[in-house]
């Protein structure tokens, strides 16, 4: 008979002590156990929460609910998640709530001889092998710098000038050191990479190893092979993948934008397609038909940006059941106010088990205790700076023009376009404007064809998917070498041979500067920058400051003076000196807000 649930099992935790109402529960019929796991203590079964993923260790005989596996046990038991440990249902957060209700119902059924609604039977995670809930929580500012490693790895990371935290002491400098399925070597090389880029051969070990990780690396350095190529060994194992459920991907890549989630899936396409391994997208402003189609075939990569992936799968229509591997691109942007909402709902449906990554080219403090809910136990990569600061890609030349008025701003706008123009020396001269507002981009697309005599097109989110897709392919082909466009561009997009960003506004924050001159100066190639900064920007003058000054770039004595005059922290040192141009310190023609 069910005993109570009083006596903590001997490597576990019990959470019958809060439960006291239920130890008074009349006689309960008997029920026959289940067979005996492989590995876990005769009468204990796993058992996995529907609404969190959590997966559970419960003993028939007492009704002992653990979160970690009863001794004995192959595989190392995790404690339990921080904010779970010893919690009261009034008092747990609403996920605890949820799996503690779930439990309490299977808990009941089995007493009553029904069969246990709420959990699956299921076997230990292939990705967390404790297959208890990850500790999630936790101060990742206070990570322990990585000093041990052996020595040869240290003089990599060095040279590199990556830094490392979180517990992790190798690297693959080349592709060879990978454990990777041979086929996925050959691609490799077959694209004509000679070796792992930094985040790459650092991200991958950890990544292999089924730990969590935020890589954070400059513009254009690789990242989505750093997360992908780990997904594919996971899928792949040394084999070929298993078929995946129908509805069901195992990995799930999250990403702000369509046209990034789209680029990630031509990437996941182009190295994952040898291997067998199936990628569906889904992103808004496009049919869901053809999305749905292909998740139903069993896609066992999914890439998604957050509102359509939440409509399918709060619509029923897909399951995240199975993620055992997620990712964050642009990590910092998808956590920010705008997708969090969005985010925690997606995250709540995962998996407690699952791994989790982030990768980004910019991460703010602002976001990362909130990463730390997602996390357990990452390790942190920085590749580029031991601080952690913001930094500009130093293969990016960077120009800041200060001025006003959208007259000055037009001429300056055709004097860097022509100079890039000359450079290019006949040859296809692809740039990128930014501008604030959707307003602004489509006035700049109607004025700047006849003023540059170059074909021009706007890119913005009240464009919608088509024509935003065939911009971006008219640009990419070269036959519109002129993009213009707000902040969807800014992110990700990885165009061969934009020889300049020219922000005609300065964008909201100086994160998204560093992301849009990353658009150009990409994979070891050389690029420039233009910035056009007026009084309205001031408070972003010291910011900006500090970023043109590590990247050893030149400081307008105009930008030094608005920050001066009240801008941004006196503190600041600065040195070196620049130009400006048209002088004054009057507002522009701002972008205004206006964003996607
Ligand atoms: N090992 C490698 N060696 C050389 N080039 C590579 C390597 N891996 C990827 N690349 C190329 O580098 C370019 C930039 O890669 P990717 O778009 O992944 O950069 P990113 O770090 O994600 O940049 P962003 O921060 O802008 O998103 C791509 O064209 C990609 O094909
Ligand atoms: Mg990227």
């Amino acid at each position: 008979m069910y005993g109570g649930y009083g006596s903590p099992p001997a490597n576990g935790y019990s959470y019958g002590q809060q439960q006291a109402a239920h130890a008074q529960q009349p006689p309960q019929q008997q029920v026959a156990p289940p067979p005996a796991m492989p590995g876990l203590a005769p009468g204990w079964s796993p058992a996995r929460c529907p609404t969190t993923g959590n997966t559970y260790f419960y003993e028939h005989a007492s009704g002992k609910v653990s979160w970690t596996a009863p001794a004995p046990v192959a595989v190392t038991a995790l404690p339990p998640p921080a904010n779970h440990e010893g919690y009261s249902a009034q008092a747990a957060p609403a996920e605890a709530q949820d799996a503690w209700a779930a439990v309490q119902a299977h808990i009941a059924a089995s007493r009553s001889g029904q069969p246990p609604p709420q959990f699956t039977q299921t076997t230990t995670s292939t990705f967390n092998q404790a297959g208890a809930p990850k500790r999630r929580g936790g101060d990742l500012s206070i990570l322990k710098k990585d000093l041990e490693s052996p020595p040869d790895v240290l003089k990599w990371r060095q040279e590199r000038e990556i830094t490392v935290a979180g517990g992790c002491d190798t690297c693959y400098p080349k592709f060879e050191d990978a454990p990777l399925p041979a086929q996925l070597h050959i691609s490799l090389k077959g694209a004509g990479f000679p070796t792992p880029s930094p985040i790459q051969g650092q991200a991958w070990p950890p990544a292999l190893e089924g730990r969590d990780v935020i890589g954070v690396a400059k513009t254009g350095s690789g990242k989505t092979l750093g997360f992908l190529v780990p997904a594919f060994k996971r899928l792949c194992g040394s084999g070929f993948p298993r078929p995946c459920q129908s509805c069901a991907p195992k990995v799930l890549v999250l990403a702000p934008t369509r046209e990034l989630a789209t680029q990630i899936e031509v990437e996941a396409r182009k190295f994952g397609a040898a291997l067998g391994i199936k990628s569906v997208c889904c992103y808004g402003g496009a049919p869901k038909g053809p999305q749905l189609s292909a998740l139903r075939q069993g896609a066992h990569i999914c890439i998604a940006t957050p509102g359509r992936l939440n409509d399918f799968l709060e619509g029923n229509m897909m399951g995240a059941h199975a993620v055992e591997y997620l990712v964050f691109d642009e990590a910092d942007r998808m956590l920010d106010m705008g997708f969090e909402p969005q985010i925690r709902r997606i995250v709540a449906r995962c998996p407690g088990t699952r791994q989790t990554l982030f990768f980004t080219a910019t991460w703010p403090k602002e976001v990362r205790a909130l990463a730390s809910e997602f996390l357990s136990e990452p390790v942190v990569i920085y590749v580029g700076d031991t601080s952690g600061a913001l930094k500009c890609n130093t293969d990016v030349t960077q120009a800041v023009y200060v001025t006003r008025g959208p007259q000055v701003k037009d001429r300056l706008l055709q004097e860097c376009v022509r100079k890039e123009v000359q450079a290019a020396n006949g040859g296809v001269c692809r740039v990128i404007v930014f501008a604030n507002s959707k307003r602004l981009c489509d006035q700049l697309e109607r004025s700047m064809p006849r003023l540059l005599q170059l074909r021009c097109a706007a890119m913005h989110g009240d464009k919608d998917q088509f024509q935003r897709t065939q911009t971006l392919e008219a640009f990419k082909l070269g036959i519109c070498p002129v993009l213009i466009a707000t902040d969807v561009a800014a992110r990700g997009l990885d165009v061969k041979d934009v020889r300049a960003v020219i922000n005609y506004d300065f964008p909201g924050n100086v994160e998204d500067y560093v992301h849009r001159i990353g658009r150009t100066g990409r994979a070891g190639a050389k690029g420039n920058a233009y910035t056009f900064f007026t009084q309205r920007d001031d408070r972003k003058a010291g910011p900006l400051i500090k970023l043109l000054e590590d990247a050893k770039q030149p400081v307008p004595d105009e930008l030094r003076s608005m920050c001066r005059g009240g801008g941004m922290g006196s503190s600041m040192q600065f040195s070196g000196g620049g130009g400006s141009y048209g002088g004054g310190r009057r507002a522009g023609r701002g972008g205004g807000g206006g964003g996607n």
